[in-house]
């Protein structure tokens, strides 16, 4: 089996991750978070949401958070804008604090995109256009969601034409990189192939990345899955934390110490340092008062203390 001998996460945990929490996290918990997974070794980090904060009021610190950050260099900030309002939120900040990557998130379900974004699937293409737009002339890299790109919670399984749809429309309008989102974690590693399948008749493997919930526990399966396609590209959370307010009981995206456990051991790198995403992993759970949602991690931590 051919595998990529590098593999790029994009630790969502400070956005997936604590979206869904009822505690309200506060700021600098987030951006000590941020810092942590940083230091941990992650390249890339999805930090917040310019979505209403009527609809996710934990996203609601949104500029606190990014301008809180001290970045570092080589590390890429990324963030949800699903309108120009979103967007011009994001870019009303000082241009330190700039996201160097957005993300329009669209679905292959028209309940869910009616349910998340508060319209249909044709309606959000043309509310992302202008985003897309701006974004790239403010020389800022778009990303795309692809959510329910195997199931619906409302409207059961997704059939992959309706994934190469929503990635023809991306295209379309510039979308430079797209996520496939198995956003309720119902997808086994021959129907997320499907799906990614479908989406490479619009985008080029090393454009393409795979975002998979662990609801069922098929998460790190379906990575495996897409790496033997070719895929290098995942979304992970630190701790499994997660979970879409417009997804009920969907629990959180594959944990990023699980996948670094499963790709280490394959001898494939990634640039991260285990112990320190541990460290990272105990102070968010420590404060949500947690265990964690990894299962390496907790053995990991009980090997440490032992
Ligand atoms: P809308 O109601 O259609 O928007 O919401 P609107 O333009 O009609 O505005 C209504 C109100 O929202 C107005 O405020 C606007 O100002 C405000 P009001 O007059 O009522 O006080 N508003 C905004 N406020 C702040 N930032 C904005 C913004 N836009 C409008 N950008 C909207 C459309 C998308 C805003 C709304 O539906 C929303 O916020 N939805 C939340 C979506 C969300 O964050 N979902 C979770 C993230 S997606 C996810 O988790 C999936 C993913 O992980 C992949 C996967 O797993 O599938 C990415
Ligand atoms: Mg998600």
């Amino acid at each position: 089996m051919k595998m990529p001998p590098k593999v790029k996460l994009v630790e969502v945990g400070p956005r997936d991750g604590l979206q869904n929490e009822k505690l309200t996290v506060p700021a600098e918990i987030k951006v000590a978070l941020v810092h942590r997974l940083q230091e941990a070794g992650l390249r890339e980090i999805e930090v917040t949401s310019y979505v209403s904060p009527k609809w996710v009021p934990q996203m609601a610190d949104n500029a606190q958070v990014m301008s809180g950050i001290e970045r570092r260099p080589g590390v890429r900030y990324s963030v949800l804008t699903p309108n120009l309002k979103g967007f011009e939120a994001a870019i009303a900040l000082d241009k330190a604090f700039w996201p160097d990557e957005i993300v329009v998130f669209g679905a292959a379900s028209e309940a869910f995109s009616q349910r998340n974004i508060n319209c249909s699937i044709a309606e959000s293409i043309e509310r992302f256009r202008p985003v897309v737009e701006a974004a790239r002339s403010a020389g800022i890299f778009v990303r795309g969601a692809m959510s329910c790109a195997v199931g619906c919670p409302y409207e059961g399984e997704v059939a992959p034409e309706r994934v190469a749809m929503l990635a023809g429309l991306m295209k379309n309008i510039g979308v430079q990189h797209v996520g496939v989102a198995d956003t309720i974690g119902v997808g086994t590693p021959f129907k997320v192939q499907r799906a990614l399948e479908a989406t490479l008749q619009h985008y080029a493997i090393d454009d393409v990345s795979g975002h998979f919930h662990d609801t069922y526990g098929q998460a790190l399966s379906n990575t495996l899955a897409f790496m033997e396609l070719g895929v290098w590209q995942f979304d992970t959370s630190i701790s499994g934390l997660g979970g879409c307010p417009y997804a009920k009981g969907a629990t959180g995206n594959v944990a990023t110490e699980d996948v670094v456990y499963m790709l280490h051991g394959m001898g494939i790198e990634t640039g991260i340092d285990m112990d320190k995403l541990l460290d990272a992993g105990m102070f968010i759970n420590e404060f949500l008062q947690r265990k964690s949602g990894s299962r390496a991690a907790r053995a990991l931590l009980s090997k440490r203390e032992s």
